[in-house]
């Protein structure tokens, strides 16, 4: 059974939420309030075998991707979310009055957990959320949110048959859930730094592996 945290993280988490999660409610879908959550789970499934501190890592979870809302875009003119994210939490966490050293913990999380962004994870804390992190974008969820993402950029369910998908460009019509899995998705079962993260990405590659086997055949014609 899970150990309830304290109940000045509680409280200290809970009014993280509520200032942040109508914001991520407004978002598309493949970045909204629910990805938050299923990393934050995904966090504390890590944590429990991996270790870490679990304030640090639950603030860093709930705040990862705030460099992603329009607010926050507009106030910090820096390339990248988890630039952009880690000046935002800075701002939010000095606010709520956190430690200097809980800060720095949980900024170093914010800034490691987009590869994009070339920070590598010096922390247990940091390759905790990294992982969490990058678990929510394999597997069934993975595929999920891939389509969804797809389907919010105008692309198109699948490429025709003869389309080479290593050859199309990104961000268009052809930017398919296929293209993120043969370009992206594939490879970040190798590219996790935790053993727990390993482990679950592996089950997780596998079932999105099958999918998008079966996509590819039934999409060549097979009945
Ligand atoms: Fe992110
Ligand atoms: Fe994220």
């Amino acid at each position: 059974m899970k150990a309830a945290p304290p109940k000045a993280v509680t409280r200290e988490l809970q009014e993280i939420r509520a200032s942040i999660k109508a914001e991520f409610d407004s978002e598309n879908g493949s970045h909204d309030w629910g990805h938050i959550e299923r990393v934050l789970a995904l966090c504390e499934t890590i944590r429990r075998r991996e270790g870490g501190d679990r304030r640090v890592i639950e603030l860093a979870a709930l705040l990862h991707d705030v460099g992603r809302l329009a607010r926050v875009k507009q106030a910090v003119r820096l390339g990248g979310h988890a630039r952009r994210g880690a000046v935002e939490a800075r701002r939010v966490l000095a606010s709520m009055r956190v430690e200097a050293g809980t800060i720095d913990a949980v900024v170093h999380c914010i800034e490691a957990h987009s590869y994009r962004h070339g920070v590598v994870p010096l922390t247990v804390e940091a390759r905790v959320l990294f992982d969490a992190d990058k678990l929510d974008s394999i597997g069934a969820m993975g595929v999920g949110r891939a389509f969804l993402f797809a389907g919010e950029i105008g692309a198109k369910a699948h490429n025709e048959a003869g389309v080479n998908v290593l050859e199309t460009s990104a961000m268009g019509r052809e930017d398919t859930a296929y293209r993120e899995y043969m370009f992206k998705l594939r490879h970040i079962k190798d590219r996790m730094h935790t053993k727990e993260g390993r482990r679950l990405a592996r089950a997780r590659h596998n079932f999105m592996k099958k999918f998008f086997d079966e996509l590819v055949l039934e999409a060549a014609g097979r009945a």
